[in-house]
């Protein structure tokens, strides 16, 4: 327990970005404020105007371990880092309906992929989100060697790295944009309140009044 802060302190990690972006309504709704852009700034413990408040802005993945750890009391991530991480010590009281995507399979236009799961084929699929990966495929019955990538998964199939990609897909845009196409949607994808179940306890008094201002804005 020794990452924790007193009482009366609380850390909210959050990643750059739109989560950032679309956190700061739902902190305005709780009456928190933060006081620098992490966009502009080189800081990464932001202050707000609540002096018990502070944001650190960590890797969209590395959202779950700080929470986890009790690094920070609470944060936001996408359900697709969620999954990938497990969620171990960490209570997942809202979906905050914010960074909406899905996750799907794509392929290069002119790749068969209905044929060649029928035939029973081996497919090659790059992916960041191998577990969801696994575990979608492997429901299917399709037998598959997973790639794992860091980023800009829509390359790999491509250059010959991969026949398949998972991802997360929005407006189509980056499939259209690299002569691929959706052809499986797995899941629809939004970014979730984390907290830190030792946290959620310990702090309550702090906790509870913010996570109700984040339901009550989210849902609007
Ligand atoms: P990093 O840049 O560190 O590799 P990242 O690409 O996962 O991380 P973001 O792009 O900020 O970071 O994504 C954060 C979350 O937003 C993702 O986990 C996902 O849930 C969601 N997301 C990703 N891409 C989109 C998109 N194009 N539209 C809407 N939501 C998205
Ligand atoms: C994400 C994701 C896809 C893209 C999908 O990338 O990795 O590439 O969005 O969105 P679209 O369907 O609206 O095109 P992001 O914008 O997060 O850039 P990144 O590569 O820096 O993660
Ligand atoms: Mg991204």
């Amino acid at each position: 327990m020794s990452g924790f802060q007193a009482n009366s302190q609380l850390i909210l990690a959050l990643s750059k970005g739109r989560i950032f972006e679309d956190t700061l309504p739902l902190l305005e709704a709780a009456g928190i404020t933060v006081s620098e852009n992490p966009e502009t700034s080189r800081k990464l413990i932001l202050s707000t105007n609540d002096p018990d408040v502070r944001v650190i802005i960590v890797r969209a993945t590395d959202v779950p371990t700080y929470v986890q750890h009790g690094a920070a009391d609470f944060g936001v991530a996408g359900k697709d880092v969620l999954l990938e991480h497990g969620g171990e010590g960490l209570y997942q009281p809202i979906d905050l309906n914010i960074a909406a995507c899905r996750m799907s399979v794509a392929v290069r236009n002119g790749f068969d992929y209905e044929t060649a799961v029928r035939q029973g084929a081996r497919l090659r699929v790059a992916t960041k989100f191998v577990q969801t990966a696994r575990e979608h495929f492997a429901k299917k019955g399709v037998h598959v060697d997973l790639i794992k990538l860091y980023g800009s998964m829509e390359l790999a199939p491509l250059v010959g790295l991969s026949d398949a990609i998972v991802d997360v897909v929005s407006t189509g845009n980056t499939l259209r944009a690299n002569d691929l196409k959706e052809v499986e949607a797995i899941m629809d994808i939004s970014s979730r309140l984390i907290v830190n179940q030792a946290a959620l306890k310990l702090k309550r008094e702090r906790l509870q009044p913010i996570i109700e201002a984040f339901e009550r804005a989210s849902k609007k």
